[in-house]
């Protein structure tokens, strides 16, 4: 009997199998009730009791090399346990899948992109990593500008430098580069800024660029597109207001202010009391910015703003914590299902 046992081992060992069925064949000869190891247990009994210690081993090892094998053939066929066919329920009700919902960055974004589309802005991206020239130099800023300070800026390599882009205004040199006036593109995007987490700012948020060049711009038509944004992302009773600022690669600059939206312009906590909530800094091309870029700033003016997409996605919806933005909790994404 210890040969009979031995030679199956061996023999199972050894076996192939080309389809499921055949696996199964198998499994019948060896395994079911009637199978060859099954026949070995019976005759176990009639093994003499000082013997039955080392081949009920040997038997034992025979069935558990007989399943392994099975097992392996199966596998090799893709069969596991759950997608073996006898074991699926065909019948059984689907799991329940509830649909994604849009993040509220991207739910404003989107607004923004097709706010702007109606009077024939197109959308463009750049890259995040960026160079010197692109992110800084071409922008006008001076060699010891304060933004080009490690404090304030992700350096990848420095010089040359290779930076994490600070602001979305790298894309307007990029265009300007690469394709000549009329432009009337936006650019959304991820930017990156070396600033400690609070509920206010983050090192990692997103800002929309846009970009209006041609012969005759003139700081009226900036004023007019802005208004015309404002009142389309805020509602038909919004009011602006333009304060004088400094941006190295505009002049004039401004900063705007939207009246605030939660207390309609009284004075609340979200507008520190004042009625007014700031969302964009703006102003006409700097000459030198076209110049840098080559294009004529004698028979060409433009405008240029940016905003950041967190400030107005928090001033829409009442969102009082910047970091809800990054954290990936459903709990606060599934609020915004119903602006799909
Ligand atoms: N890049 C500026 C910032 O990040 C915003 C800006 C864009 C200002 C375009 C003027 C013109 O603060």
């Amino acid at each position: 009997m210890k040969e009979r046992i031995e030679q199956l081992i061996a023999e199972i060992g050894a076996l192939k199998a080309v389809s499921l069925d055949e696996v199964e064949q198998l499994r019948l000869k060896y395994l079911s009730k009637k199978g060859l190891v099954s026949a070995l247990f019976d005759d176990f009994k009639s093994v003499p009791s000082e013997k039955k210690r080392e081949v009920g081993q040997l038997l034992n090892e025979l069935k558990n090399k007989a399943q392994q094998r099975l097992d392996e053939l199966k596998t090799e066929f893709g069969a596991t346990e759950e997608t073996n066919v006898f074991s699926v329920d065909l019948t059984r009700p689907a799991d329940n899948m509830e649909p994604g919902t849009r993040h509220p960055l991207s739910i404003v974004r989107n607004q923004i992109i097709g706010i702007f589309g109606r009077i024939g802005f197109t959308v463009a991206d750049g890259p995040e990593i960026e160079d010197d020239w692109h992110n800084f130099s071409a922008l006008n800023f001076e060699a010891n500008h304060p933004a080009r300070d490690m404090q304030d800026t992700f350096f990848i390599e420095e010089n040359p430098d290779i930076l994490l882009r600070t602001h979305t205004s790298s894309a307007q040199i990029r265009t300007m580069e690469s394709r000549k006036p009329p432009i009337r593109m936006i650019f959304p995007g991820r930017v990156f800024r070396n600033e400690a987490i609070s509920a206010r700012a983050h090192c990692i948020f997103h800002q929309v660029e846009g970009l209006y060049i041609d012969k005759n711009v003139s700081f009226a038509d900036l004023k007019q597109s802005l208004m015309y944004f404002a009142k389309e992302m805020f509602g038909e009773q919004t009011k602006i207001r333009l304060r004088p600022s400094y941006f190295p690669f505009t002049e004039p600059s401004g900063e705007m202010d939207v009246s605030c939206n939660i207390c309609g312009g009284k004075g609340c906590n979200i507008c520190k009391y004042t009625g007014w909530v700031e969302i964009l800094g703006c102003g006409m091309v700097d000459p030198n910015v076209l110049e840098n870029c080559g294009i004529d700033s004698q028979t060409y003016t433009g405008f240029a703003f940016g905003m950041g997409i967190e400030r107005i996605t928090m001033l829409k919806y009442q969102i009082r914590d910047l970091r809800l933005f990054f954290e990936n909790d459903v709990r606060f994404l599934k609020q915004f299902t119903g602006a799909l």
